[in-house]
């Protein structure tokens, strides 16, 4: 099991929920963050600190957003399993799902 981060990240990137997770593996990638699944130990430390609510545990992500936990996959078939993000990014590729959505409303 995994975090998962949605479509309220995308254009926002807040990034707060990096300075939170103690196994670093929140990457970033070109217009969001992604957590990587093999390496999240499930803490759920970088839910709450989110100021957009994009940080989801992957069995209550809302319906509207379940392709995030396949964007998450998909975005790690490229970056591989850095084994922490600290050394690693920030990315120059986003997820098909992400590279799809129009400009988000970032003032929200
Ligand atoms: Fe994105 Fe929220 Fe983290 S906006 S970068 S998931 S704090
Ligand atoms: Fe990291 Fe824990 Fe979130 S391991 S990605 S802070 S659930």
């Amino acid at each position: 099991m995994t975090y998962v981060i949605a479509q309220p990240c995308v254009d926002v990137k807040d990034r707060s929920c990096i300075d939170e997770c103690p196994v670093d593996c929140i990457y970033e990638g070109r217009r969001a963050l992604y957590i990587h699944a093999d390496e999240c130990v499930d803490c759920g430390a970088c839910e709450p600190v989110c100021p957009v609510e994009a940080v989801f545990f992957e069995t209550d992500l809302p319906a509207q957003w379940h392709d995030f936990h396949r964007s998450a996959t998909e975005f790690f078939e490229t970056a591989g399993s850095p084994g922490g993000a600290g050394s690693s990014g920030p990315y120059d590729h986003d997820s098909t799902v992400v590279a799809a959505l129009g400009p988000q409303d970032v003032a929200q």
